[in-house]
């Protein structure tokens, strides 16, 4: 018997859920870090431009496909145009849900791990950054610690997707949202309440203009489709769940607002208590890891502010790692017509056996490169930098040029036609920067790209070369030996 396809319970809870898939790791891990890298408060203004002009009009016309076709990325394509490129978009979206997921789990599995750390007072000898950062390496490198959290985390993901889009996804963001929400906020209060704390809002509302280049755009731009989680189709499952009645431009404002609201938050939380700790506000991807259990360590109570912080950072992965699971589920479920029990057993534990290397990349395989890179930096690389740009450009382009816009007007209309009443014009701008603008910005990301790839072209010739030396070698040895 074919499964009765699921809806959200209400337009809370869609918004709950979806705005749980945009805040993660992107938000809290990731968005602090190339903030305190890229010049603080002039970054964070490019950012914003990016989202409002670029991610928004993206992100209503991901949820309007899911919402109109009641399908997954790949079926969306097919009941659409059924063209075979515009179903590879759709497969490649599933196949970005499959390799995000692998390593996200990875670094997820971290917090968790923190959590632990917190509670066995292991921050408590962190005097300095230094000792903090021998402390990361040797928990990374111990193989046990790093695939004993991702599959920890890997089996938390597998159970709230098996438990449905209503009972497990609908109801355990309206949970772990209002959690993370408080988590925050308390934290914020404490950032900004301790003495030297307006060092750290200095940091973010002054701009420092010469940080800017064009790289730093750019990463603004590639951020800012990572962080609403647009190009894969998640959205797009998650539309696929909503009824004809909702409002989706105000649905996809409300999704966008809070994701910004919480990557602020965030970076405030954080900032503040790293200046008033005097610690380096651009230490990269170890600032959560590394420099923040330093901060905790000289905080009183630090051990209680520590936990929160490593408990709001896991709630926030877990609410986006559904949705990457959920896409693979959806494919499965909709087009090949399986049970969702049985695909979440089965591609939860796939992705989890693709994440494995990624873990061991921080340790065991660390020396191991494919085209210049570990397995974890190829994983990211691939999806970050090729597969969301690119499915950001095909939806944008699909939705603007080929789906027809008349119809994507009436389908718009359901549901919000008070805005095509009241505000014809947002309507306009929607439509010239859906199909202009954002293909052309996507477009520039994606050729940065795709230059990149050139260089990794030319690893991949070296690579070659070696690999046919060794193997020559190998050949002449046994033929020698025999
Ligand atoms: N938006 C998530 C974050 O900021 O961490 C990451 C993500 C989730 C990207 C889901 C893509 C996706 F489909």
């Amino acid at each position: 018997m074919i499964e009765q396809r699921e809806h959200w319970g209400s337009k809370a809870g869609f918004i709950l859920a979806a705005a749980g898939s945009a805040i993660g790791l992107g938000n809290i891990w990731k968005f602090p870090y190339i903030a305190g890298e890229n010049g603080g408060a002039a970054f964070i203004f490019i950012y914003l431009i990016c989202i409002a002009l670029i991610g928004l009009p993206v992100l209503i016309a991901e949820i309007l496909l899911g919402r109109s076709t009641q399908r997954n990325p790949v079926g969306a394509f097919k009941k659409l145009s059924g063209k075979p490129f515009w179903v590879t978009v759709g497969s490649m979206g599933v196949l970005a849900g499959f390799i995000i997921l692998s390593f996200y789990t990875v670094i997820a599995g971290w917090s968790i791990g923190y959590i632990i750390e917190a509670l066995r007072g292991s921050f408590s000898q962190f005097s300095d950054p230094s000792i903090a950062s021998t402390y990361f390496d040797e928990r990374v490198s111990d193989v046990n610690w790093i695939v004993g959290y991702h599959t920890l985390f890997s089996i938390l993901t597998m159970g709230v997707v098996y438990a449905g889009v209503n009972k497990g996804i609908e109801k355990g963001s309206k949970i772990m949202m209002p959690v993370l929400f408080f988590l925050l906020v308390i934290l914020v209060i404490r950032g900004v309440t301790l003495p030297g704390a307006e060092k750290g809002l200095t940091f973010l509302w002054s701009p420092d203009w010469s940080k800017i280049s064009g790289q730093s755009v750019l990463v603004a731009l590639g951020h800012a489709f990572f962080t609403i989680s647009l190009g894969m189709g998640a959205m797009m499952t998650y539309g696929s769940y909503l009824s004809k009645k909702d409002h989706i431009p105000s649905a996809a404002i409300q999704i966008v607002f809070l994701d910004t609201l919480i990557a602020l938050l965030a970076g405030i939380a954080i900032f503040t208590a790293v200046f008033a700790m005097g610690q380096d506000p651009a230490s990269g991807p170890g600032l959560i890891f590394v420099t923040l259990p330093v901060v905790f360590a000289k905080m009183p109570g630090g051990v209680v502010w520590a936990i929160s912080f490593f408990l709001l950072l896991t709630l926030a992965a877990l609410t986006s790692a559904i949705s990457l699971l959920e896409v693979v589920v959806a494919y499965f479920v909709d087009e090949r017509k399986w049970k969702r029990h049985k695909a979440v057993m089965v591609f939860g534990l796939i992705t989890f056996i693709i994440g494995v290397p990624s873990a061991l990349s921080f340790n065991i395989m660390s020396d191991v490169h494919f085209f210049g890179k570990t397995w974890f930096d190829n994983a990211d690389y691939l999806a970050s930098n090729i597969l969301l740009p690119g499915g950001g450009l095909f939806i944008s382009i699909f939705v603007g040029w080929v789906w027809g816009f008349d119809k994507v007007l009436i389908e718009l209309k359901e549901g919000s036609e008070s805005l095509f009443v009241k505000y014809p014009l947002v309507i306009k701008g929607w439509k010239i920067f859906l199909k202009y603008l954002s293909p052309v910005m996507i477009l520039i990301v994606f050729l940065h790209s795709v230059g990149l790839l050139e260089s990794a072209m030319l690893q991949f010739r070296t690579n070659w070369v070696n690999i046919s030396l060794t193997l020559t070698a190998i050949y002449l040895l046994l033929k020698g030996s025999k």
